[in-house]
């Protein structure tokens, strides 16, 4: 029935997978039926890129993948999944697999390598592959008494009084995540005790870990209380509505705008990256940093006229901006070695200080005016870090670089957008964390990381998946659902670079 090929590098996952994830002597396909599972998880197509491999690894037939023809009858297990798994291919392609061999044969091999890539950009060796699998395969799927769509307005007022604060429920409203309550308080004193009991309330609400968030509502006597609903009753927000907002709110010529995503009631929310002027984005494994970063990167890509925008994209683990390396376009550098990154960021401190010659001489105040002005027509340069630890444990010297252009590139178009898991003083140092005041926190696992990325709690208590709290520079903090970008999404806005 023809053979399942995969790439050198795939061929490498599977093995660390089973070396250093699974860690038990299995066959082979174990891993790739995992991936298989994960990718059927997925509710995009995979790309028919994956059809192509440039270094081959392997190829291996249907009997070993599906277990083709291994029937056994005498033990009455079957062990023969391929009509199951030709099923489950054809509800999720939408297309009869069963008619054509070949077809299924293809979208078979798109979705076991499209697994094994989301192996390599989700899974970190350092990290419990079970843990990984679990949060991949099995988040969105709730335990049936969760998912009970039950109102809470009762437990609310129960959990209220039982800190002490009277009140009623005035109206709820549904977000994509969340059900806001409001609750009328029958003594405006009681708002700072409801604040303190957050943590009572969430644990009466049986919520556990992902938090009771509580928003003003503008009116003196009535809060809003902001209670996370089962996973299996959330809206995903995905890249064509960021595309949808981009392109009908074209950037003005001196902006930047980037949409991280909507707020807790669904309304989209962007900001001009120029006026911040820099940004930090932080949270743990899993919580939805890269994905954060493909939807700002997606928003600059999309909503900044080409010749106004150059990208630098650093990528110590090599995978995350892969389908950007792929666009070949010249205003799109793609960096995965550490010390190339670090002298790119030391040429780029010289741009800096040439950029602000050029602008003293011009008389001009930064690039914004220069642009205006017809005088200075250089493109804006954003650089994107993926991962701010491996880029310092590895060459401390690039800390200092970012310090200077945390400080001084402001004025000169030169803007950094930094992602780390590891929010501690030692990868954030003092003066490169003053010097980014505008950040985004997603899921942590202790408030004191929650305080280093906001200097402020409250990150602890998010529901993971791109669920973040954005602050932007001198405003309070606002709470938002990130859009979900895939690889698949990324792929597409590049071959639109092509075009240029
Ligand atoms: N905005 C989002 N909406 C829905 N799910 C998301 C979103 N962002 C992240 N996720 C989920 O979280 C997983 C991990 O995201 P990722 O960006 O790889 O995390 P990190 O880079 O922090 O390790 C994704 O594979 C996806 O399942
Ligand atoms: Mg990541």
């Amino acid at each position: 029935m023809g053979n399942i090929y995969t790439s050198a590098e795939d061929e490498s996952t599977i093995d660390d997978v089973l070396s250093k994830g699974l860690k038990v002597k299995a066959p082979k396909w174990t891993v790739m039926r995992l991936a298989l599972a994960h990718s059927l998880k997925m509710h995009s197509a995979p790309d028919e890129e994956l059809d192509r491999i440039d270094k081959k690894g392997f190829d291996y037939d249907l009997e070993q993948l599906t277990g083709h023809n291994q029937g056994h009858s005498s033990t009455g297990q079957k062990q023969d999944y391929t009509d199951a798994i030709r099923g489950l291919l054809s509800v999720h392609a939408n297309q009869d697999l069963f008619a054509d061999d070949a077809s299924f044969r293809r979208h078979l091999q798109r979705h076991i390598r499209r697994g094994l890539r989301e192996f390599r950009r989700g899974w970190r060796e350092s990290h419990d592959f079970y843990q990984f699998l679990y949060q991949e395969l099995c988040a969105g799927v709730e335990r049936e008494s969760e998912s009970r769509d039950t109102d809470l307005s009762s437990l609310l007022i129960a959990a209220l009084g039982e800190i002490g604060v009277r009140g009623e429920i005035t109206a709820t409203q549904d977000g994509p995540r969340i059900t806001r309550y409001l609750v009328h308080l029958e003594d405006p004193n009681h708002l700072d005790r409801a604040r303190r009991g957050l943590d009572k309330i969430t644990f009466a609400l049986g919520l556990q870990k992902h938090g009771v968030f509580l928003t003003e509502s503008g009116q003196p006597k009535v809060v809003g209380l902001d209670v996370p609903r089962p996973r299996s009753t959330w809206r995903t927000v995905h890249c064509q509505e960021l595309m949808k907002w981009a392109e009908t709110n074209p950037a003005k010529p001196s902006g930047l705008p980037l949409w991280p995503g909507v707020t807790v009631t669904g309304s989209p929310l962007s900001f001009d990256l120029t006026r911040q002027p820099h940004l930090l984005v932080g949270g743990t494994t899993g919580s939805g940093k890269s994905i954060c970063l493909h939807t700002l990167l997606i928003s600059l890509l999309i909503g900044v006229p080409k010749e106004r925008l150059h990208l630098i994209l650093i990528d110590p683990k090599k995978v995350e901006f892969a389908p950007y390396a792929r666009a070949n376009s010249q205003r799109i550098e793609v960096i995965t070695d550490v010390v190339d990154a670090n002298r790119r960021l030391a040429a780029l401190t010289e741009e800096m200080e040439n950029r602000t010659s050029t602008l003293e001489s011009a008389g001009v105040r930064d690039l914004a005016e220069g642009r205006r002005k017809g005088i200075l027509n250089l493109p804006y340069i954003v650089v994107f870090i993926e991962e701010l630890a491996d880029l310092i444990m590895q060459v401390p010297e690039t800390e200092e670089h970012l310090i200077r252009l945390a400080q001084k590139a402001r004025a000169t178009g030169i803007h950094l957008i930094i992602a780390t898991q590891r929010p501690d003083a030692r990868i954030l140092n003092g003066l490169l964390r003053s010097n980014i005041p505008s950040r985004i926190a997603l899921m942590v696992q202790k408030s004191t990381e929650s305080k280093i990325i906001l200097d402020e709690t409250g990150a602890e208590r998010l529901t993971g998946a791109g669920d973040m709290l954005l602050r932007l520079s001198g405003e309070p903090i606002v709470r938002l659902h990130g859009v979900l970008v895939t690889e698949d999404d990324s792929t597409a806005v590049i071959r639109n670079e092509g075009r240029s």
